[in-house]
Protein backbone atom coordinates (compact mmCIF):
# COMPACT_ATOMS: atom_id res chain seq x y z
CA UNK A 1 0.00 0.00 0.00
CA UNK A 2 2.70 2.60 0.62
CA UNK A 3 5.72 1.20 -1.18
CA UNK A 4 5.72 4.04 -3.58
CA UNK A 5 6.74 6.57 -1.39
CA UNK A 6 9.93 8.57 -0.93
CA UNK A 7 11.92 7.59 1.95
CA UNK A 8 11.83 10.60 4.65
CA UNK A 9 15.43 12.32 4.27
CA UNK A 10 15.42 13.06 7.60
CA UNK A 11 15.39 16.49 9.75
CA UNK A 12 19.14 18.24 8.81
CA UNK A 13 19.20 19.52 12.61
CA UNK A 14 17.47 16.28 14.59
CA UNK A 15 19.46 13.88 12.30
CA UNK A 16 22.82 15.72 13.18
CA UNK A 17 22.07 15.63 17.03
CA UNK A 18 21.24 12.19 16.51
CA UNK A 19 25.04 11.27 14.45
CA UNK A 20 26.53 13.06 17.28
CA UNK A 21 25.22 11.11 20.22
CA UNK A 22 25.93 7.64 17.88
CA UNK A 23 29.69 9.32 17.84
CA UNK A 24 32.21 7.64 19.99
CA UNK A 25 34.76 10.48 19.86
CA UNK A 26 36.13 11.61 23.73
CA UNK A 27 36.57 15.02 23.21
CA UNK A 28 32.75 15.64 20.91
CA UNK A 29 31.18 18.71 21.53
CA UNK A 30 27.35 18.99 20.38
CA UNK A 31 26.67 22.58 18.62
CA UNK A 32 23.68 21.12 16.51
CA UNK A 33 20.38 21.83 17.98
CA UNK A 34 18.97 24.65 19.85
CA UNK A 35 18.92 23.24 23.50
CA UNK A 36 20.57 25.35 26.41
CA UNK A 37 22.97 23.62 28.30
CA UNK A 38 25.28 24.74 31.40
CA UNK A 39 28.36 24.75 31.81
CA UNK A 40 28.57 21.29 32.66
CA UNK A 41 27.15 20.21 29.57
CA UNK A 42 23.48 19.26 30.67
CA UNK A 43 20.48 20.23 30.29
CA UNK A 44 19.25 22.26 33.83
CA UNK A 45 15.82 21.71 35.06
CA UNK A 46 15.48 24.88 36.44
CA UNK A 47 14.34 25.91 40.54
CA UNK A 48 10.99 27.38 39.46
CA UNK A 49 9.98 24.52 37.52
CA UNK A 50 10.71 22.45 39.96
CA UNK A 51 9.11 23.96 42.69
CA UNK A 52 5.62 24.39 40.72
CA UNK A 53 6.25 20.44 39.49
CA UNK A 54 6.54 19.35 43.27
CA UNK A 55 3.37 21.17 44.03
CA UNK A 56 1.79 19.65 40.98
CA UNK A 57 2.71 16.22 42.09
CA UNK A 58 0.68 16.49 45.28
CA UNK A 59 -2.04 18.21 43.61
CA UNK A 60 -5.31 15.73 43.80
CA UNK A 61 -6.98 18.01 40.27
CA UNK A 62 -8.35 15.87 37.58
CA UNK A 63 -6.16 16.09 34.56
CA UNK A 64 -9.26 17.07 32.57
CA UNK A 65 -9.25 18.05 28.76
CA UNK A 66 -8.12 22.12 28.86
CA UNK A 67 -10.13 24.23 26.78
CA UNK A 68 -9.13 24.43 23.09
CA UNK A 69 -7.91 27.72 23.35
CA UNK A 70 -5.95 26.48 26.74
CA UNK A 71 -5.48 27.11 30.12
CA UNK A 72 -6.78 31.05 30.80
CA UNK A 73 -3.99 31.52 33.45
CA UNK A 74 -1.51 30.48 30.94
CA UNK A 75 -2.88 32.78 28.28
CA UNK A 76 -2.90 36.17 30.45
CA UNK A 77 0.50 35.24 31.30
CA UNK A 78 1.56 34.79 27.89
CA UNK A 79 0.12 37.81 27.38
CA UNK A 80 2.10 39.93 29.61
CA UNK A 81 5.48 38.15 29.18
CA UNK A 82 5.11 38.66 25.34
CA UNK A 83 3.39 41.58 25.38
CA UNK A 84 4.21 43.55 28.42
CA UNK A 85 2.24 43.49 32.17
CA UNK A 86 0.71 46.83 31.48
CA UNK A 87 0.26 47.21 27.81
CA UNK A 88 -3.15 48.75 26.77
CA UNK A 89 -3.69 46.41 23.46
CA UNK A 90 -4.23 43.33 25.98
CA UNK A 91 -6.19 45.65 28.77
CA UNK A 92 -8.59 46.46 25.91
CA UNK A 93 -9.26 42.80 24.96
CA UNK A 94 -7.45 43.19 21.73
CA UNK A 95 -4.94 40.55 21.70
CA UNK A 96 -6.17 36.71 21.17
CA UNK A 97 -4.27 34.14 22.72
CA UNK A 98 -4.20 30.60 23.01
CA UNK A 99 -1.61 28.14 24.56
CA UNK A 100 -0.23 25.90 21.64
CA UNK A 101 2.15 22.81 21.40
CA UNK A 102 5.12 25.08 21.93
CA UNK A 103 6.29 27.49 19.45
CA UNK A 104 6.14 25.03 16.66
CA UNK A 105 2.65 24.40 16.81
CA UNK A 106 2.12 28.12 17.07
CA UNK A 107 3.58 28.59 13.64
CA UNK A 108 0.73 25.83 12.65
CA UNK A 109 -1.82 26.98 13.90
CA UNK A 110 -1.01 29.97 12.68
CA UNK A 111 -0.44 29.25 9.65
CA UNK A 112 -3.34 27.22 9.16
CA UNK A 113 -5.54 30.21 10.24
CA UNK A 114 -4.15 32.21 7.77
CA UNK A 115 -4.43 30.09 5.45
CA UNK A 116 -8.72 30.22 5.76
CA UNK A 117 -8.20 33.92 5.98
CA UNK A 118 -5.69 34.78 3.28
CA UNK A 119 -5.23 32.12 0.97
CA UNK A 120 -3.96 33.57 -1.67
CA UNK A 121 -1.18 35.46 -0.15
CA UNK A 122 2.16 34.14 -0.52
CA UNK A 123 4.70 33.95 2.64
CA UNK A 124 8.05 35.12 2.68
CA UNK A 125 10.39 34.07 5.01
CA UNK A 126 14.30 35.27 5.65
CA UNK A 127 16.68 33.83 3.63
CA UNK A 128 18.35 31.92 5.01
CA UNK A 129 15.40 30.37 7.66
CA UNK A 130 15.05 27.96 10.16
CA UNK A 131 14.08 25.05 7.49
CA UNK A 132 11.17 24.08 9.37
CA UNK A 133 9.46 27.53 8.96
CA UNK A 134 8.99 26.57 4.71
CA UNK A 135 7.95 23.29 5.69
CA UNK A 136 5.32 24.30 8.11
CA UNK A 137 3.83 27.37 5.87
CA UNK A 138 3.69 25.10 2.19
CA UNK A 139 2.29 22.15 4.94
CA UNK A 140 -0.82 24.57 5.20
CA UNK A 141 -0.89 25.46 1.37
CA UNK A 142 1.01 28.44 1.09
CA UNK A 143 3.09 29.71 -1.28
CA UNK A 144 6.53 30.20 0.39
CA UNK A 145 9.24 32.44 -0.84
CA UNK A 146 12.74 34.44 0.88
CA UNK A 147 13.49 38.24 1.49
CA UNK A 148 16.98 38.82 1.51
CA UNK A 149 18.14 38.67 5.22
CA UNK A 150 21.73 37.57 5.52
CA UNK A 151 24.99 39.27 4.00
CA UNK A 152 27.66 36.55 3.93
CA UNK A 153 30.54 39.14 3.15
CA UNK A 154 29.90 40.74 6.24
CA UNK A 155 28.09 38.17 8.61
CA UNK A 156 25.85 40.83 9.06
CA UNK A 157 22.34 42.07 8.37
CA UNK A 158 21.26 42.67 4.49
CA UNK A 159 19.19 45.20 5.45
CA UNK A 160 18.89 47.52 2.10
CA UNK A 161 18.28 44.26 0.08
CA UNK A 162 15.17 43.26 2.91
CA UNK A 163 14.07 46.33 2.75
CA UNK A 164 13.90 47.06 -1.22
CA UNK A 165 12.39 43.64 -1.33
CA UNK A 166 9.03 44.07 1.29
CA UNK A 167 8.69 47.29 -0.26
CA UNK A 168 7.72 45.44 -3.21
CA UNK A 169 5.37 43.00 -2.01
CA UNK A 170 1.61 42.91 -2.89
CA UNK A 171 -0.76 43.90 -0.17
CA UNK A 172 -1.82 41.05 2.43
CA UNK A 173 1.62 39.09 1.59
CA UNK A 174 2.60 37.57 5.14
CA UNK A 175 6.26 38.19 6.27
CA UNK A 176 7.32 35.73 9.10
CA UNK A 177 10.36 37.60 11.37
CA UNK A 178 12.34 36.86 14.25
CA UNK A 179 11.88 39.68 16.61
CA UNK A 180 15.14 38.57 18.86
CA UNK A 181 17.85 35.93 18.17
CA UNK A 182 17.56 35.67 14.64
CA UNK A 183 17.49 31.57 13.76
CA UNK A 184 19.77 30.20 12.40
CA UNK A 185 21.84 33.87 11.93
CA UNK A 186 22.06 35.17 15.43
CA UNK A 187 21.99 38.74 13.14
CA UNK A 188 18.78 40.68 14.85
CA UNK A 189 17.54 44.04 13.64
CA UNK A 190 18.35 47.65 15.64
CA UNK A 191 15.31 49.87 16.70
CA UNK A 192 16.17 52.11 14.16
CA UNK A 193 15.54 49.63 11.70
CA UNK A 194 12.44 48.06 13.13
CA UNK A 195 10.94 51.52 12.86
CA UNK A 196 11.92 51.17 8.60
CA UNK A 197 10.51 48.05 8.52
CA UNK A 198 7.00 48.65 10.68
CA UNK A 199 6.65 51.81 8.19
CA UNK A 200 6.83 49.40 5.00
CA UNK A 201 4.20 46.84 6.76
CA UNK A 202 2.09 49.83 7.45
CA UNK A 203 2.41 51.59 4.08
CA UNK A 204 2.09 48.40 2.16
CA UNK A 205 -0.49 46.83 4.16
CA UNK A 206 1.43 43.34 5.20
CA UNK A 207 0.87 40.89 7.43
CA UNK A 208 3.59 40.34 10.15
CA UNK A 209 4.44 37.04 11.81
CA UNK A 210 6.69 37.03 14.33
CA UNK A 211 8.10 34.15 15.64
CA UNK A 212 9.93 34.89 19.55
CA UNK A 213 11.22 31.37 20.73
CA UNK A 214 14.00 32.10 22.55
CA UNK A 215 12.97 35.56 24.80
CA UNK A 216 15.09 36.28 27.35
CA UNK A 217 18.27 34.82 25.67
CA UNK A 218 19.14 38.09 23.64
CA UNK A 219 19.66 41.38 25.47
CA UNK A 220 16.79 40.87 28.29
CA UNK A 221 13.06 39.41 28.60
CA UNK A 222 11.97 43.11 28.17
CA UNK A 223 13.98 44.13 25.29
CA UNK A 224 13.78 41.01 23.41
CA UNK A 225 10.32 41.44 23.08
CA UNK A 226 10.74 45.07 21.15
CA UNK A 227 9.82 44.51 17.87
CA UNK A 228 6.58 42.65 19.05
CA UNK A 229 5.50 45.74 21.25
CA UNK A 230 6.86 48.68 18.85
CA UNK A 231 4.53 46.92 16.24
CA UNK A 232 1.51 46.39 18.54
CA UNK A 233 1.63 49.95 19.44
CA UNK A 234 1.81 51.13 15.70
CA UNK A 235 -1.27 49.60 15.12
CA UNK A 236 -0.39 46.74 12.98
CA UNK A 237 -1.98 43.77 13.14
CA UNK A 238 0.71 41.52 13.68
CA UNK A 239 0.41 37.40 15.03
CA UNK A 240 2.96 36.35 17.50
CA UNK A 241 3.97 32.72 18.07
CA UNK A 242 6.01 32.55 21.51
CA UNK A 243 8.11 29.12 23.13
CA UNK A 244 8.77 28.50 26.27
CA UNK A 245 10.77 25.20 25.46
CA UNK A 246 14.13 27.09 26.02
CA UNK A 247 13.74 29.95 28.22
CA UNK A 248 11.93 27.36 30.82
CA UNK A 249 14.03 24.48 29.59
CA UNK A 250 10.98 22.59 29.12
CA UNK A 251 11.51 21.60 25.38
CA UNK A 252 9.50 18.20 25.71
CA UNK A 253 6.36 19.15 27.65
CA UNK A 254 5.56 21.33 24.34
CA UNK A 255 4.77 24.70 25.55
CA UNK A 256 4.13 28.07 23.74
CA UNK A 257 1.39 30.29 22.49
CA UNK A 258 -0.02 31.77 19.71
CA UNK A 259 -1.28 35.58 19.94
CA UNK A 260 -3.06 37.90 17.31
CA UNK A 261 -3.26 41.52 18.07
CA UNK A 262 -5.93 43.24 16.84
CA UNK A 263 -7.39 46.09 15.66
CA UNK A 264 -10.42 45.84 18.05
CA UNK A 265 -12.11 43.85 21.06
CA UNK A 266 -14.87 42.56 18.55
CA UNK A 267 -12.48 41.40 16.22
CA UNK A 268 -9.74 39.60 18.43
CA UNK A 269 -13.21 37.37 19.89
CA UNK A 270 -13.80 36.25 15.85
CA UNK A 271 -9.86 35.40 15.93
CA UNK A 272 -9.98 33.54 18.68
CA UNK A 273 -13.29 31.23 17.83
CA UNK A 274 -11.46 30.46 14.47
CA UNK A 275 -8.38 29.70 16.85
CA UNK A 276 -10.30 27.17 18.77
CA UNK A 277 -11.53 25.66 15.65
CA UNK A 278 -8.12 24.96 14.53
CA UNK A 279 -7.01 23.72 17.58
CA UNK A 280 -9.82 21.27 17.45
CA UNK A 281 -9.66 19.94 14.34
CA UNK A 282 -5.66 19.60 14.27
CA UNK A 283 -5.15 18.21 18.29
CA UNK A 284 -8.50 19.29 20.04
CA UNK A 285 -6.43 21.12 23.18
CA UNK A 286 -2.95 21.68 24.87
CA UNK A 287 -1.46 19.48 27.42
CA UNK A 288 -2.24 19.89 31.19
CA UNK A 289 0.71 19.13 32.55
CA UNK A 290 2.78 21.66 30.45
CA UNK A 291 0.09 24.17 31.19
CA UNK A 292 0.22 24.06 34.61
CA UNK A 293 4.10 24.50 35.17
CA UNK A 294 4.29 27.74 33.09
CA UNK A 295 1.07 29.26 34.40
CA UNK A 296 2.58 28.20 37.84
CA UNK A 297 5.97 29.84 37.33
CA UNK A 298 4.70 32.76 35.76
CA UNK A 299 1.71 33.87 38.07
CA UNK A 300 3.79 33.08 41.18
CA UNK A 301 5.72 36.24 41.43
CA UNK A 302 8.32 35.07 43.30
CA UNK A 303 9.14 31.88 41.38
CA UNK A 304 8.53 34.56 38.33
CA UNK A 305 11.39 36.49 40.09
CA UNK A 306 13.38 33.43 40.08
CA UNK A 307 12.56 32.66 36.50
CA UNK A 308 14.03 35.72 35.09
CA UNK A 309 17.67 35.23 37.28
CA UNK A 310 17.97 32.07 35.69
CA UNK A 311 17.45 33.23 32.06
CA UNK A 312 19.70 36.00 33.49
CA UNK A 313 22.32 33.36 33.94
CA UNK A 314 21.80 31.13 30.83
CA UNK A 315 21.78 34.55 28.50
CA UNK A 316 25.35 35.79 30.55
CA UNK A 317 26.63 32.28 29.99
CA UNK A 318 25.92 32.48 26.57
CA UNK A 319 27.32 35.73 26.05
CA UNK A 320 30.96 34.87 28.21
CA UNK A 321 31.58 31.62 25.48
CA UNK A 322 31.32 34.06 22.54
CA UNK A 323 34.02 36.08 24.24
CA UNK A 324 35.86 33.60 24.91
CA UNK A 325 35.65 32.17 21.67
CA UNK A 326 36.21 35.15 20.42
CA UNK A 327 39.52 35.58 22.63
CA UNK A 328 40.72 32.40 22.15
CA UNK A 329 40.71 32.50 18.03
CA UNK A 330 42.42 35.66 18.27
CA UNK A 331 45.68 34.29 19.70
CA UNK A 332 45.19 30.64 17.37
CA UNK A 333 44.51 31.87 14.01
CA UNK A 334 45.76 35.51 14.02
CA UNK A 335 43.84 37.33 11.05
CA UNK A 336 40.87 35.59 11.14
CA UNK A 337 38.08 37.99 11.57
CA UNK A 338 35.64 35.74 14.52
CA UNK A 339 34.36 39.35 15.13
CA UNK A 340 30.73 37.49 14.32
CA UNK A 341 31.15 35.80 17.80
CA UNK A 342 30.50 38.83 19.26
CA UNK A 343 28.17 41.01 17.02
CA UNK A 344 25.37 38.10 16.78
CA UNK A 345 23.48 37.26 19.64
CA UNK A 346 21.32 34.39 21.18
CA UNK A 347 21.26 30.83 20.62
CA UNK A 348 23.08 30.62 17.55
CA UNK A 349 25.72 32.18 15.49
CA UNK A 350 26.30 31.66 11.67
CA UNK A 351 30.03 31.04 10.67
CA UNK A 352 29.98 31.10 7.20
CA UNK A 353 32.19 27.39 7.67
CA UNK A 354 32.32 25.49 4.15
CA UNK A 355 31.06 21.90 3.68
CA UNK A 356 34.52 20.76 4.15
CA UNK A 357 35.55 22.64 6.72
CA UNK A 358 32.15 21.55 8.83
CA UNK A 359 33.13 17.70 7.57
CA UNK A 360 36.91 18.18 8.74
CA UNK A 361 35.55 19.25 12.17
CA UNK A 362 33.31 15.98 12.58
CA UNK A 363 35.47 13.54 11.25
CA UNK A 364 38.83 14.66 12.93
CA UNK A 365 37.57 16.70 15.74
CA UNK A 366 34.14 15.33 16.62
CA UNK A 367 32.41 19.10 16.30
CA UNK A 368 29.01 18.27 14.94
CA UNK A 369 27.93 21.81 13.65
CA UNK A 370 24.95 21.59 11.49
CA UNK A 371 25.28 21.76 7.57
CA UNK A 372 24.65 25.48 7.05
CA UNK A 373 27.39 26.45 9.10
CA UNK A 374 24.84 27.81 12.37
CA UNK A 375 26.95 27.33 15.32
CA UNK A 376 24.24 26.09 18.40
CA UNK A 377 26.43 28.45 21.23
CA UNK A 378 25.09 26.28 24.57
CA UNK A 379 27.26 23.30 23.63
CA UNK A 380 30.25 25.44 24.35
CA UNK A 381 31.47 25.52 27.63
CA UNK A 382 34.27 26.09 30.09
CA UNK A 383 35.67 22.62 29.67
CA UNK A 384 35.04 22.54 26.23
CA UNK A 385 35.95 25.90 24.28
CA UNK A 386 39.70 25.06 24.26
CA UNK A 387 38.81 21.72 22.27
CA UNK A 388 36.57 23.99 19.94
CA UNK A 389 39.03 26.82 18.83
CA UNK A 390 41.65 24.68 18.79
CA UNK A 391 39.45 22.51 15.76
CA UNK A 392 38.17 25.21 14.19
CA UNK A 393 41.85 26.94 14.10
CA UNK A 394 42.88 23.38 12.58
CA UNK A 395 40.00 23.51 9.93
CA UNK A 396 40.47 27.14 9.00
CA UNK A 397 44.31 27.48 9.28
CA UNK A 398 44.15 24.67 6.85
CA UNK A 399 41.98 25.94 4.30
CA UNK A 400 44.18 29.19 4.65
CA UNK A 401 47.25 27.18 3.82
C1 LIG B 1 16.67 24.49 16.54
O1 LIG B 1 16.51 25.30 15.62
O2 LIG B 1 17.69 23.81 16.67
C2 LIG B 1 15.57 24.30 17.55
O3 LIG B 1 14.62 25.28 17.38
C3 LIG B 1 15.05 22.92 17.57
C4 LIG B 1 14.21 22.62 16.37
O4 LIG B 1 13.03 22.30 16.56
O5 LIG B 1 14.71 22.67 15.24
Amino acid sequence: MFEHLQPYAGDPIFGLNDAFHRNTHPNKINLTIGLYYDDQGRIPVLPSVQAVQRRLVDDPSPRVYLPMEGLASYRSAVQRVVFGADRKAVADGRVATIQTLGGTGALKVGADFLHMAYPESEVWISDPAWDNHHAIFAGAGFKTRSYPYYDPATKGLAFHAMMECLRGLPSRTIVLMHPCCHNPTGVDLSREQWGEVITVLQDRGLIPFLDIAYQGLGEGMEEDAYAVRAMVEAGLTVLVANSFSKNLSIYGERCGGLSVACGSAAEADLVLGQLKAVVRRIYSSAPWHGGHIVAGVLNDADLHACWLDEVAEMRVRMAEMRRQVHAQLAEKLPGYDAGYFLSQRGMFTYSGLSREQLLALRERHGVYIIDSGRIAVPGLNSGNVGHFTDALADVIGESAR
